[in-house]
């Protein structure tokens, strides 16, 4: 009996999925079995959507068969096309193919886009089109030359480390310092799973699979333990922007750890003090009076990342209210209605990135990409 019991116990570990992160990891699909609920809704929600392999009908999906092409003044365009191998964008001189790739792997849930990336080698590279939601349609990928069709872009682990939960790289030296990055496909793990912002769970769900009347959590951090930085750092590590220095891979990270190991400070000069406003919002909130003079506030105050309240103003306006039971507006505001169920668009406008902006077919300027400023104030546009 009692050996039957130890082997027991030796297999739970033994039974649950190898996952490439090591030892201490699981994959999400086994976090799944005991959380359904938020499982579910997180299957759902951007974090998870984040990066993908495409699935031809899943793309076909996103785009209108009538807006397949995108032309590139009057002699290059290219086109998205279906063959038998997969879904590629061809680009065509003067009606001729000169170049055709397929879309391999998708980055962004589609909120706002939909850039894509393709496989050559151990290398990824983007491809010349990229979606934007606001306009339903195909813009040159942002940053890319404006006249002719470019597929050189590399995509480095970098991009994986904000948009996904895994990638093997390894770094080989090419001429003098220069380094070259490789990536093992087969070792991609796409969107953000659990574990990604939980940390390794393994040991977590051994205890929990062994001892199934324990309803307090064991072994996996607890975030109302965490301090405030420590929560703002566990989404700094994606919501802080550009202007890091990266010191290590991010994929690292576990919860509890201090950014400051992962990140050297921002350049100063380098739009440091002026922060972009993609993908920033740990800087912009830290910089606002809400922040600096509450003792509570961070990115939980307002957001749920289990829950999907999207578009949602008025529930976002309730979580203002939370601290801000009485306001003084002049007459003038108040005027302006909208005081108790919409906050947000006086006080967190959406403005336009510096640094991404995209090109559409045939228009010389470029449209903005637009994004919520988390420096929450009393912007002059709204005052009167
Ligand atoms: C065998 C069942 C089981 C599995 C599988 C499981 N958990 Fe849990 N987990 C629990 C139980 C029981 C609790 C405590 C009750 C609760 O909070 O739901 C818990 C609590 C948690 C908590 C809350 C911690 C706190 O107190 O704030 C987190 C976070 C968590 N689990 C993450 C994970 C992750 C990530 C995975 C996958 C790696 C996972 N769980 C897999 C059973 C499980
Ligand atoms: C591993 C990187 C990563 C971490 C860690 C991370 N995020 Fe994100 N987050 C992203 C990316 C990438 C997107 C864009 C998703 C898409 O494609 O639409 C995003 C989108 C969001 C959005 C907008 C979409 C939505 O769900 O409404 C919110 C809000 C958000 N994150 C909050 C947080 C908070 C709060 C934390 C910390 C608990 C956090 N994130 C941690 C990478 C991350
Ligand atoms: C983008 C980061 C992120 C991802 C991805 C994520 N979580 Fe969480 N999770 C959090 C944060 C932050 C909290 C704490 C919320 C709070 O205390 O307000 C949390 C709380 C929890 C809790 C405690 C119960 C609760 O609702 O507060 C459980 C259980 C949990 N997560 C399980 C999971 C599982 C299972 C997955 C994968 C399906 C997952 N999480 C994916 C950030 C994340
Ligand atoms: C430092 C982390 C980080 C890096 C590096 C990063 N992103 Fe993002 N990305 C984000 C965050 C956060 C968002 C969502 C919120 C925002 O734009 O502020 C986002 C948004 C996006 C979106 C729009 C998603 C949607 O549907 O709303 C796309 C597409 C995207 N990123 C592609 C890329 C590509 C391709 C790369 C590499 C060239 C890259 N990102 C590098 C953090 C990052
Ligand atoms: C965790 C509590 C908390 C939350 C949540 C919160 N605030 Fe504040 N906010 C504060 C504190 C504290 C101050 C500083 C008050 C003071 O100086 O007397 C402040 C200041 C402000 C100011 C004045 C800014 C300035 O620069 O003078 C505005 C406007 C404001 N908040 C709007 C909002 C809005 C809109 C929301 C929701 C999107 C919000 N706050 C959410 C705590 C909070
Ligand atoms: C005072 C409330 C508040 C706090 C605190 C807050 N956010 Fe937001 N956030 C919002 C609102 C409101 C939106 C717009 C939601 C919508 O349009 O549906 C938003 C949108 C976002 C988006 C989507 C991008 C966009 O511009 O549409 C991301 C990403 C995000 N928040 C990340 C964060 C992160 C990371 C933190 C912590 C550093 C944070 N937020 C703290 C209120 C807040
Ligand atoms: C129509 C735009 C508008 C809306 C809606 C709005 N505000 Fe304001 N708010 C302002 C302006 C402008 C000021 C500066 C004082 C003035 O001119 O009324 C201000 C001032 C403030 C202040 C600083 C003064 C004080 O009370 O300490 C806070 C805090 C504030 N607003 C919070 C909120 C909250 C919370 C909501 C939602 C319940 C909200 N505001 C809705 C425009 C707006």
């Amino acid at each position: 009996m009692i050996i039957i019991m130890l082997s027991r116990c030796m297999n739970t570990a033994d039974q649950l999925p190898k996952d490439i992160r090591g030892e201490q990891y699981t994959g999400a699909k086994t976090c799944v079995k005991c959380h359904q609920d938020l499982s579910r809704s997180y299957a759902h929600s951007p974090h998870g959507l984040t990066s993908m392999p495409v699935i031809d009908q899943e793309l076909l999906k996103v785009f209108a068969p009538d807006s397949n092409s995108f032309n590139f003044g009057e002699h290059e365009k290219v086109v998205v096309e279906k063959r038998d191998s997969g879904i590629y964008q061809v680009a065509y001189t003067d009606g001729k193919e000169v170049r055709a790739q397929r879309f391999d792997i998708a980055f962004g849930s589609g909120e706002k886009a939909f850039t894509y990336a393709y496989w050559k080698g151990k290398k990824l590279y983007e491809l010349p089109l990229s979606y934007f939601s606001a306009i339903n349609n195909w813009a040159n990928s942002p940053g890319f030359p404006k006249n002719t069709i470019y597929y050189d872009r590399g995509i480095t682990s970098r991009c994986l480390e904000c948009h996904a939960s895994y990638a093997e790289k390894k770094l080989t030296q090419t001429s003098g310092i220069s380094l070259d990055e490789e990536m093992e496909k087969g070792s991609l793990i796409y969107g953000i799973d659990c574990e990604r912002c939980h940390g390794p769970g393994k040991q977590h769900v051994v205890f929990h699979m062994e001892n199934p009347e324990e309803k307090k959590s064991k072994f996996i951090t607890v975030y109302k333990s965490l301090t405030r930085r420590q929560k703002m750092d566990v989404c700094g590590v994606c919501h802080s922007g550009n202007n890091v220095l990266p010191l290590k891979s991010v994929f690292e990270f576990q919860p509890g750890d201090s950014l400051g190991d992962y990140y050297a400070q921002e350049f100063v000069g380098f739009g440091g003090g002026n922060p972009d406003i993609h993908g920033n919002q740990t800087t912009m909130l830290m910089s606002s009076s809400c922040y600096i003079k509450s003792e509570t506030m961070t990115c939980q105050s307002c957001h749920n990342t289990h829950e999907n309240v999207k578009g949602n103003l008025s529930i976002y306006s309730q979580r203002c209210m939370s601290c801000h039971k009485t306001t003084n507006h002049t007459k003038a505001t108040l005027a302006k209605g909208m005081l108790t169920s919409n906050c947000i668009d006086c006080h967190m406008p959406k403005e336009s990135s510096k640094l991404i902006s995209f090109q559409q077919a045939g228009k010389e300027q470029l449209s903005p990409y637009m994004l919520r400023s988390h420096r929450i104030a009393v912007y002059p546009a709204n005052s009167n």
